[in-house]
């Protein structure tokens, strides 16, 4: 257990946002499959899967997109940038989508019926009622899966929220009725060392009352 716990603080220690990444170098398949695996792993709310990867390994697209990300040189240098995309339309109450998800638990009819409509006062009960915010809220449940396995395995990550949302889902022919972008995120290895890592001390973290 010990071992474990070590290990995995070692991966959240070498784990920093990667500026440069070495261009040459190029993530395997196994190793990127095992990535997306845990993302497709972790949790989301209500069970919805609603958030959707595009997975960008062509260098053309990387260097249509970096304009769109404040130019940031992590977009054209890495090995595979991700896009995640919250399901807008899908994620609505009574949708099929919803209500296929419901149904896959083999419930019988009335239950069904009761979570959807938790469900849909759920999202009535949202703030603005927002559900791209909420589909968001999933995306980086899944990206902070993400980024710790590839620590894991030794691969380097930086998380992009320097984007031009609407310009971006225009290059990417995003059809904003269906699905937005929430966040994107690169990854590869490293080009340089990585710098000190300045963190709040556990007390000023947290409160702990007993
Ligand atoms: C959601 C999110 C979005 C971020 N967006 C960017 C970004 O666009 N560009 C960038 O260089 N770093 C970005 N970062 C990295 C943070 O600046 C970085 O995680 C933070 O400064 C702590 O440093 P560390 O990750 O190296 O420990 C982002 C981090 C998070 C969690």
């Amino acid at each position: 257990m010990e071992n474990i716990k070590q290990t995995l603080l070692d991966a959240y220690n070498f784990r920093h946002a990667c500026k440069l990444f070495d261009a040459t170098k190029k993530i395997n398949d196994e190793d990127f499959n095992f990535i997306l695996e845990t993302a497709r792993l972790s949790p989301t709310s209500f069970g919805m899967e609603g958030v959707r990867l595009t997975v960008i390994t062509n260098e053309q697209l990387k260097k249509d997109i970096k304009p769109f990300c404040w130019n940031q040189n992590q977009i054209d240098s890495c090995s595979h940038l991700v896009i995640f995309k919250t399901r807008t339309k899908d994620l609505k109450p009574y949708s099929e989508w919803v209500k296929d998800k419901f149904s896959q638990r083999k419930l019988p009819k009335e239950a069904q019926e009761k979570y959807m409509q938790v469900y849909e006062n759920f999202h009535k009960s949202l703030k603005s009622d927002d559900i791209y915010e909420w589909g968001t809220r999933q995306a980086y449940i899944m990206f902070s899966s993400m980024i710790t396995s590839a620590a894991l395995i030794g691969i380097d990550s930086c998380p992009i929220e320097g984007f031009e949302k609407e310009a971006l889902e225009q290059l990417l022919s995003i059809d904003t009725n269906e699905e937005e972008i929430s966040l994107v995120c690169t990854f590869g290895y490293r080009e340089n060392p990585q710098p000190q890592k300045f963190r709040l001390n556990l007390e000023d973290m947290c409160e702990f009352k007993k």
